[in-house]
């Protein structure tokens, strides 16, 4: 019996929402361990579509612990509005439960200022982020400046606290940026309410976990965006601003790393991303309109429209090795049906005949001068949304993914064919070990 970490594998929007959906069922604990709202995991169940941001993709199923961990910063209100949403909706389980570290730090308003102002005020070197206040809420936490969970509910800390912040955050909004300085008063009154609400969810969730490891319950941890775009690994600077690999599922949660014992990296059977950053297999032309069209590539919490490309191995090869990924889950394959060919990026060149197989360049200048590798195939145009075995896929449909697994090394654990539950080719249970 095996506890699973379920990351990205590219940058991110891979289709995690679905698999960590599907995972819940066999599982007791699902603990999310890093990023924030920037994240949307959608999930489609009976036709029905929820986009989460923070509460953890497992929360659609009853009788299980749901753990925002405190690696996550969290955003309070988006908090509130997605547990209202749900319990509206009426599919916040009777029986489950949701827990906030009390050591997560709070997303406040003059962080998704400064995120936008800083963004808007770098012509032509954006990052392109989701403007939610990501960067420079995990930026105070490392300043060790940041405002807790556990300081959100204590009325004189978070007072002192938030007019620390104020002021200097004043200061450099103002100064900075020519903007209007924020009113501590109105955000301590809004915050204030906030922490009412959510007091009843606050825990220590690492004792939580233990407490279920100890018990020999099964713990799935759910990672958010993708591993390209981790802040030490990715595509630096065009990344998020927490670890998103593997290694930060125990950080993340407070919890050691020999309680993670299986790594599930979720592939998408081509590539996106969304905002500025190197995209080698980028497609400008009418396969990338087409791709982005049928798989619906447009951001879950910005709408943005996504980059689409082909697949590139070389990514999701440096991602095996950066969080010691143990089987692939490989989604919406069905996208590609009806395109007459097929390519998967193998390696990158540059104009000087250097080549990189197994790594992305660091240096971004060489990264820039890179073009891609193709290996050629066959597409397929039969429909493979209804397909439940591998031996039932098109004949080109099996070649593309014996080829995919033989380039990446790994093999699949699942095939996504469709967005609902049903619509998976189920290869291996993860939780067996
Ligand atoms: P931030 O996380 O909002 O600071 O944005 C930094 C970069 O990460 C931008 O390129 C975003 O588009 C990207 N990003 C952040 N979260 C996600 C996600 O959940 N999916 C895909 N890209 C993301």
């Amino acid at each position: 019996m095996a506890n699973v970490a379920v990351i990205g594998t590219q940058w991110g929007d891979e289709g995690k929402g679905k698999v960590v959906d599907l995972y819940s069922a066999s599982t007791d604990v699902i603990a999310r361990f890093q990023g924030g709202n920037n994240a949307g995991h959608t999930i489609v169940v009976n036709g029905q579509q929820t986009i989460l941001h923070l509460i953890p993709s497992g929360i659609l199923h009853d009788r299980k612990i749901c753990i925002i961990g405190n690696g996550v910063v969290v955003d309070p209100k988006i908090l509130i509005q997605e547990i209202e949403l749900l319990k509206n909706r009426g599919i916040f389980p009777p029986h489950t439960k949701l827990f906030i570290s009390e050591n997560a730090h709070v997303i406040m308003p003059y962080h998704r200022r400064i995120d936008v102002a800083r963004e808007s005020h770098k012509s032509g070197k954006k990052i392109g982020t989701t403007g939610r206040g990501i960067g420079p809420a995990y930026e105070d936490k490392t300043a060790r400046v940041g405002i807790r969970i556990c300081d959100l509910i204590d009325d004189e800390m978070f007072k002192e606290k938030l007019e620390q912040n104020i002021e200097e955050k004043n200061f450099y909004l103002t100064k900075c940026f020519g903007e209007e300085p924020m009113d501590p008063a109105s955000i301590y009154k809004e915050y204030s309410g906030y922490a009412e609400y959510l007091k009843a969810y606050i825990a220590d969730t690492s004792l939580i976990i233990h407490g279920a490891l100890k018990e020999g319950k099964k713990i799935l941890f759910e990672g958010a965006q993708g591993s390209h775009l981790d802040v030490d690994h990715g595509t630096y600077p065009y990344v998020t601003s927490s670890n998103t690999v593997a290694g930060n599922a125990s950080c993340g949660t407070g919890i050691g790393p020999s309680a993670v014992h299986q790594v599930i990296g979720i592939c998408k059977a081509y590539t996106t991303r969304v905002g500025e950053g190197p995209f080698i297999s980028e497609l400008t032309d009418e396969t990338g309109n087409r791709i982005r069209e049928i798989g619906r590539e447009f951001g879950a919490t910005t709408g943005r429209p996504r980059r689409c490309g082909w697949i590139d191995v070389v990514l999701v090869k440096q991602s095996v090795r950066l969080s010691g990924i143990t089987g692939i889950a490989l989604t919406k394959l069905d996208v590609l049906t009806g395109l007459k060919t097929i390519k998967i990026c193998t390696a990158y060149e540059t104009p000087q005949g250097r080549k990189f197989t197994e790594s992305i360049p660091s240096n971004l200048r060489i990264l820039s001068q890179c073009q891609p590798i193709y290996e050629q195939m066959e597409g397929w145009s039969e429909n493979i949304s209804h397909v439940r075995h591998i031996k039932e896929l098109p004949q080109n449909t099996r070649r593309y993914l014996k080829k995919l697994e033989s380039f990446i090394g790994q093999k699949f654990v699942l095939v996504s064919v469709g967005p609902g539950r049903d619509e998976t080719i189920v290869l291996k249970d993860p939780f067996a070990g």
